[in-house]
Order: structure tokens, then C-alpha cells, then sequence
């Protein structure tokens, strides 16, 4: 068989990987490994990146694909690379964990920016912030207060403050069960860190917050995944996975997961429960996705309050720069939890506290508090109708909603189509725990633009992108 030249130049030009010398004879596709294996100890190829799709690569080198999956696959045996179903064959390395809040770039100037879970812009924001500055720079006791070294589980007073207006949110918690942290991030962080030894293993749905599976890594945790349904975690998975082993604490967003938007029912919360007080499970609820009371069901820590921690953060409600939140636990777990976080950073910062506190305290959150989840609802209308014939499934205060790609389109080729369209998307992939497969899907965050128009302007640009579908070539393997 004749080798097509124009068609191997092509290819030879789409590789972002060939080898450069000519391959020693021998068995083709162990020269390839070996050429592999040099490029990577000499830092041609970095940990992360992925190497051309399969067909493509046996193209610009015109041999079978044959060749180049027995190549890819020993390469793999002797742990130079990882394949995951969905995104290719990548090189493997330490480094390859870091990429996970890579989404976190910003989108480009001109780019309608839906990638990111943050609070809805407005001027009101700085202007109620500004106020906040000037009151607790105006007292100066407050001054003092915050200015001082504080207790590991952070400032008293503020801790009361936060208990008030949680209460007013339909969230009651005594202050003596809270830890002030530097924002939610942190208080997953530190609850890993404080009850789950390296080596032990932690749960949670197969697609979750990504700073989850960083934290859980970072910490080096066995992160495993349990499989849901249209409500979340299943509790007989959940109790199959227990009985196979030792599981320590079960991760979940009942209220909404992220990125999925799944919702428990009262009973689903409460069969998760049997199974975690029959397997000795702790729960860490994170409510970071904030929603209103009218939406909330039972938070776990009262239905079990002995093994349920909650995570708070005001970094959807006021801002993320805040880093301000707090971790709800049980009274028995508190003193692991203090000298934990005093190892990582002593107490989370008194002035931030003071000022968010005041925030909170003034009345003035709660107006943009309102105004926010009116313009959500409003945007998530918007989503629901503009979308409407695709398969979404999204909260009505939620940050973001969930789209299915319809047959056909794959999660990562669609992102990079939107970008080319000016709008940036977050694919599936950073949300899959271990190495689960990941779906079709991409999460479209309804609140970084700065209107309603430019949501608008740029859910029609991915609808014109879902209804050409059938017309978008299949990439070349
Ligand atoms: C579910 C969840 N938990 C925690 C966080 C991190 O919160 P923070 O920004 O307060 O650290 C986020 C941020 O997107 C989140 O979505």
C-alpha cells in the first residue's frame, strides 16, 4: 500500500508531538516508546500534555494505528503517560495534578465570560463595601478588635454576628460550633486535612467541585467516586462502596450540586444519613452555592448533627476576594480542627471578618442579597428559555446550569468552539473524580456578565452552536 504523501504532510503538521530522529530499527512501536520516554525526561514534553490522537499520529508517520495503540499502551505500562476515556492520551507526571482550577483563567477581554461560579457585578457592591471600611474604621474598638491576634475558631463577635444573620437565612448554628476560614476553599481544605489521614479515603459524586478533588489530592487522599442519580449520591451505592471499604467522610451538595444541579429529596438526605451512621461516615455539606431559605431543605448537620459539618462562604453572596467563610462541626471534632488550622495560618484574618461582619450586620447585604437572587432567577429564565430544547438541568438560584451536549459534540471540542465564538465555557473534565469517564456536558454560569443582555448574547451563540451541530466536521483522528 502506497503512503499518501499530501495526506501525511498534513497530518505531520497537526501533530504537536512526532519524533524527531529516525527510529532505530526493530519493533516500531517500542522505538516510539523509547523516543517517548527521552522527550520527556528532557523536558521536551511536559507532564499534562497531550499527545496527538492516534490516527493522526500514525498518519504523519504512515504506519498502521495499530502500531501507534500498541505504542500509546506500552507507554502506559511503564507509567509515562495516562489515557482517560474522553480526553486522550496524556504524559504523566507530578504536575499533572496542578492543572485542576485551570478554568480559573479569565476569558479573554472580548469574551462573554460564563466560566466562572461569582456574584452578579455591580456598582453597589463597592459602594456598600466602601461603607462597610468607613464604619469599622470609625469605632475604635472594632479597630482594636480586629487588629489582634485572634482564637484559632476566630473572632467572638464575629462569630456571633455570622450566627444572626444565618439565622435570619433559616440556618441555626451555635457560635461555639463554628471556625472561621479564609472562604470555603479553605474550610474543605482544613476538614480534609484535620479528620482524614494521608492514605484514607474520602467520597463523593463522580462530578464535583473541583477544589474538592484538588484538596483531596493535595492532601493525598484516596478521592473515590459514588454514583447518582437524578437526586445525587445513591444510598446503596454509597453502602455498597462502604462495605468494600473504609470510607471516612462523604463530601456532598445536597441543595445543588456543582456542577451537576442535582437536588436531594428530604428522604434521599435522610437515607444517606442511615448509611453514614451505619459506616461511621463524617458528612461535609458544602453550602457555598448558596440558596435561598425557600429553596433549602434540612441542612444535614441537623439531621445528624453528631458527624455533619457545613461549609459556609461568602464568596457568592458579597465577593470572593473576601475570603471569608466558616465550618460548622460537631463539638467533639472542634479541637482537631483548631490546631489544624492554627499549623496553617493561626486564625483567619480579624479585619477581613470585621468588615464582612459589619456587611453582614448592616442590612446592607440583604438588599444586594435580594436584588441578586431576583436577577438570578431572571437568568436562569432566560437559560431555560433560550436553550429550551436542549437537556439541561439547572436550579432556579442557582449559579450555573448544566448542558448535555446533544450526539455527536464532545464537551472539549465545544468549549473550544464557543471560545472561537467569544464565549468561554468550563468542559466537564476538571469536574470527574479519578479517572471517571467524563460525560458530554459543559456548565454555563449565568452570573459574570455584567446584564442580562450579555447572558442573553452569549447563550444565543452557543444555541447557534448547538443547532449547527450536525454540520460541525468530526475532528480528524
Ligand atoms: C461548591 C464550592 N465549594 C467551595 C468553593 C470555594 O469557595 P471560596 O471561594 O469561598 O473559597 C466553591 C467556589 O466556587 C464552590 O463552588
Amino acid at each position: 500500500m502506497g503512503v499518501d504523501m499530501d495526506l501525511q504532510q498534513k497530518a505531520r503538521e497537526r501533530c504537536n508531538w512526532l519524533p524527531e530522529r529516525e527510529l532505530p530499527p526493530g519493533p516500531m512501536y517500542k522505538a516510539l516508546v523509547d523516543q517517548l520516554a527521552s522527550d520527556i525526561a528532557s523536558g521536551k514534553l511536559l507532564p499534562g500534555v497531550r499527545l496527538p490522537p492516534q490516527r493522526l499520529l500514525a498518519d504523519a508517520l504512515g504506519v498502521t494505528v495499530g502500531t501507534i495503540t500498541r505504542a500509546y499502551r506500552e507507554a502506559e505500562r511503564r507509567g509515562l503517560v495516562e489515557a482517560r476515556v474522553g480526553s486522550g492520551t496524556r504524559v504523566k507526571g507530578k504536575t499533572e495534578a496542578l492543572p485542576h482550577f485551570h478554568h480559573l483563567t479569565r476569558a479573554g477581554q472580548d469574551s462573554i465570560d460564563l466560566s466562572l461560579s461569582i456574584p452578579i457585578p455591580t456598582p453597589l457592591r463597592q459602594q456598600q463595601l466602601a461603607a462597610s471600611l468607613q464604619r469599622v474604621s470609625s469605632r475604635p474598638s472594632a479597630v482594636d478588635e480586629a487588629l489582634v491576634y485572634q482564637p484559632e475558631q476566630g473572632c467572638p463577635t464575629q462569630r456571633d454576628q455570622l450566627c444572626q444573620w444565618l439565622e435570619s437565612q433559616g440556618l441555626q448554628m451555635d457560635p461555639e460550633e463554628l471556625i472561621l476560614t479564609e472562604g470555603g476553599q479553605h474550610a474543605d481544605f482544613l476538614a480534609l486535612q484535620a479528620l482524614v489521614k494521608p492514605g484514607e479515603a474520602v467520597a463523593s459524586a463522580a462530578l464535583t467541585y473541583p477544589g474538592m478533588i484538588a484538596a483531596a489530592r493535595q492532601l493525598g487522599l484516596k478521592h473515590l467516586p459514588v454514583g447518582t442519580d437524578s437526586e445525587g449520591i445513591r444510598p446503596d451505592m454509597l453502602e455498597r462502596l462502604c462495605q468494600q471499604q473504609r470510607i471516612r467522610l462523604l463530601y456532598l451538595m445536597p441543595e445543588y450540586n456543582n456542577p451537576t444541579g442535582q437536588r436531594m429529596s428530604e428522604a434521599r438526605r435522610s437515607a444517606i444519613v442511615e448509611v453514614a451512621r451505619r459506616h461511621d461516615l463524617l458528612l461535609l455539606e458544602d453550602g457555598v452555592q448558596f440558596v435561598t431559605a425557600e429553596y433549602r431543605g434540612t441542612p444535614l448537620y441537623k439531621l445528624a448533627p453528631e458527624r455533619a459539618l457545613y461549609i459556609f462562604s461568602v464568596s457568592k453572596l458579597l465577593a470572593g476576594g473576601l475570603r471569608f467563610g466558616a465550618l460548622r462541626a460537631p463539638a467533639n471534632l472542634m479541637a482537631h480542627l483548631r490546631v489544624a488550622l492554627r499549623a496553617q495560618c493561626w486564625s483567619s484574618p480579624g479585619l477581613m471578618g470585621a468588615v464582612t461582619c459589619q456587611w453582614l450586620a448592616d442590612g446592607g447585604a440583604d438588599a444586594l442579597l435580594n436584588w441578586q437572587w431576583e436577577e438570578i432567577r431572571a437568568r436562569q429564565a432566560l437559560v431555560q428559555e433560550i436553550l429550551a430544547p436542549y437537556e439541561l438541568s439547572a436550579h432556579p438560584c442557582g449559579f450555573h446550569a448544566w448542558l448535555r451536549l446533544p450526539e455527536g459534540l464532545r464537551a472539549v471540542d465545544f468549549v473550544h468552539l464557543a471560545d472561537g465564538r467569544g464565549v468561554t465555557l468550563i468542559a466537564s473534565e476538571p469536574f470527574c473524580v479519578g479517572s471517571q469517564p467524563a460525560p458530554q456536558a459543559v456548565r454555563i454560569c449565568v452570573t459574570p456578565p455584567a446584564s442580562r443582555e450579555a447572558l442573553a448574547e452569549g447563550l444565543q451563540r452557543i444555541r447557534i452552536l448547538l443547532d449547527e451541530a450536525p454540520a460541525i466536521p468530526a475532528p480528524l483522528l
